[in-house]
């Protein structure tokens, strides 16, 4: 949700700032916009559409400026135009500030500084944030304290970054509730809203927490809270490389991250497990195990992908832990006061760590005293730090803005947690061991769904012009259908339902003909034979069946029109594999539509407002 960067050093500040722009694209893209300082006056340049837009119209551009700062925008107030892109500047275009947040009482502050005389240009909230500085400005001649008494006045979230005629040495940062970090580099200091911008350049860096600034220098980054008390934090190490960011020759970086997958399983299981004793180890919740096994009621709270992360997560914790467990919407959650016992964990999924809603969730739990753990890709993301323990996926970084390996390692993880549960609660050592023999062979088992996917090319160009399709799974592979339909609906957009298939009857079979493709998720579980019987009442009224099975079955040969075959695994991790064809089938209807795989329209990868 918008992704901006700051650069102060010896270098050309200009391609820096393209080349992080680039790195967070997946932030937003509807608009972008850099403002640098060409020997003291500031140039601003700023185009509607991506990054490359900005970077064609700069061909020529004068590049001598150390130091500036870039936006990529995702729109919340104000259409994408030029005029709404950031940067934004005072009334005399002295001061430039770009912005990734929220203001929420940008109105009335707006009303304020125009009955003042401040003369607006965009329909943005950012606006009121540079008038403000303006403002404190003219009586301070500081740009730090100009800055700290408009902060004192926005209600909201943001990351900003500030570039002044005024103090042309300086970058000025702040961060409340928007992710912001520092990096340090030789005679060179940078900041951006996600490490991917900076890794290129440095692998030290400190992420800002909230309520702080910080003033970079092209020598210096001094850190301290608003109340001017200055902070003592020591350096991170960046732990990811570049090549973990870019394609590797994959055409998309979602198609690279499918690919992935059997790595970044295994990862999310490196050093975990212990084949032996049949049971898990996870550092991160060593001194929370107790209240989690003796909890009355876990709570999972996430968005998106994340959210049905959470739904496989209750089957595997009701079934292997019993633990009583229910699944929020963070946003629902957070607003509709929800009962919370004393002893209740609360779990938060995210892959950024970083949306809005889901720390929102987490901060409500918080304050009222509940554990809240957290399950999270980004290391060092906001809701990694916010919460008491948690579980790091270690997917690396996802940059396709459909989420894909990271679900899978949101899967692993919690299978993890469930075996430490289950056996801490009494599960015998055997059936722990033959769950750690299973998710062992989870790797290899994805590596072969990628031996042979022209079944599912077939099957993409075949439906690719459909307007609907509806996705049904039962049990495990109920939310492994609403994935699949998200996966569709994202990066293709062709309406998609998931559904639980014996659901069908109530509603959606309605709808069925031979317009409408039917997905099924069917693997010989528990559920099969009724799943068999819910297609059979899809073909007894013409609609079209694509199956992902195990194995050959044969009668599904009869029955389904296309099958695509998965290897059979245990139940609970069942959706790791079933999951897979769904995100390869997304992808290749959404390539053979012409459509942006990476980057779709109106999504963004870390929604980072409310
Ligand atoms: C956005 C992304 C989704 C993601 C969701 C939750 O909508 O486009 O892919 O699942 O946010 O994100 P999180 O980072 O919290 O998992």
């Amino acid at each position: 949700m918008c992704g901006i960067v700051g650069y102060v050093g010896k270098q050309s500040a200009l391609p820096i700032l393209l080349e992080g722009l680039k790195r967070m694209e997946y932030r937003g893209y509807d608009s972008a916009g850099i403002a640098v300082l060409n020997h003291g006056t500031l140039f601003i340049k700023k185009n509607v559409g991506k990054v490359t837009a900005l970077e064609t119209s700069l061909k020529g551009a004068d590049t001598s400026a150390n130091i500036g700062i870039g936006h990529t925008r995702w729109a919340t107030h104000g259409v994408p135009n030029e005029i709404n892109a950031h940067p934004h500047v005072d009334c005399n275009s002295k001061i430039a500030l770009i912005h990734n947040g929220v203001i929420e009482n940008f109105t009335s502050l707006r009303t304020m500084l125009e009955s003042q005389g401040h003369k607006f240009r965009s329909d943005t909230d950012t606006e009121v944030l540079v008038h403000l500085i303006e403002e404190f400005y003219k009586t301070s001649y500081d740009m730090e304290f100009a800055l700290k008494r408009a902060l004192s006045k926005v209600s909201g979230t943001y990351g900003i970054i500030v570039l002044s005629e005024y103090e042309p040495e300086k970058l000025f940062v702040a961060r409340k509730g928007s992710p912001l970090v520092i990096g340090y580099g030789e005679n060179e200091m940078l900041a951006a809203s996600d490490a991917s911008a900076l890794v290129q350049h440095t692998r030290k860096v400190n992420y800002l927490e909230d309520g702080e600034i910080a003033i970079l220098t092209s020598s210096s980054a001094v850190i301290k809270t608003l109340d001017d008390v200055e902070v003592e934090r020591d350096a991170e190490e960046l732990t990811f490389d570049l090549e973990e960011i870019e394609k590797g020759g994959f055409a998309h970086f979602m198609l690279k991250e499918i690919y992935e997958q059997p790595v970044t399983i295994e990862d999310s299981m490196r050093g975990r497990l212990l084949e032996d004793q049949g049971t898990s180890v996870l550092g991160g919740l060593s001194h929370v195990i107790d209240k989690l096994v003796h909890a009355p009621r876990i709570v999972f709270a996430a968005c998106g992908t994340s959210w049905h992360a959470a739904l496989v997560g209750e089957y595997m914790f009701e079934q292997y832990a019993h633990i009583p467990v229910e699944v929020e919407y963070a946003s629902e959650f957070r607003y509709r006061n929800p009962i919370l016992n004393k002893d209740d964990v609360v779990i938060v999924i995210s892959q950024s760590g970083e949306t809005a809603d889901t720390l929102a969730a987490l901060r409500e739990a918080k304050s009222r005293g509940i554990t809240v753990l957290g399950i999270c890709n980004v290391v060092g993301s906001s809701i990694a730090r916010e919460s008491d323990a948690g579980v790091y996926i270690h997917a690396g970084p996802e940059i396709g803005v459909a989420s894909t390996k990271a679900f899978t390692s949101q899967l692993t993880v919690l299978a993890l947690v469930t075996l430490l549960l289950a056996r801490k609660k009494g599960m015998p050592e055997e059936a722990g061991k033959e769950i750690v023999h299973e998710l062992k062979l989870l790797p290899e088992k994805v590596r072969s769904i990628f031996n042979d996917t022209k079944q599912i090319d077939l099957i993409a160009n075949e439906f690719k012009e459909m307007r609907n399709f509806l996705y049904l799974g039962r049990g495990y592979n109920f939310p492994v259908a609403l994935e699949g339909a998200l996966k569709l609906k994202e990066i293709s957009y062709i309406h998609a339902e998931g559904y639980p298939a014996a659901e069908m009857k109530h509603g959606p079979i309605a709808l069925i003909d031979k317009n409408m493709p039917v997905v099924f998720i069917a693997p010989r579980d528990g559920s099969y034979e009724k799943v068999m019987s819910n297609i059979q009442e899809v073909k007894a009224r013409r609609g079209r069946v694509i199956a992902i099975v195990n194995e050959d079955e044969s009668e599904m040969d009869q029955l389904a029109d296309y099958r695509i075959i998965v290897p059979k695994t245990l139940d609970m991790l069942a959706p790791i594999l079933t999951v897979i064809p769904l995100q390869l089938l997304a992808y290749r209807i959404a390539v053979f539509r012409g459509c942006n795989v990476d980057q779709p329209r109106n999504l963004a990868k870390s929604v980072t407002v409310e």
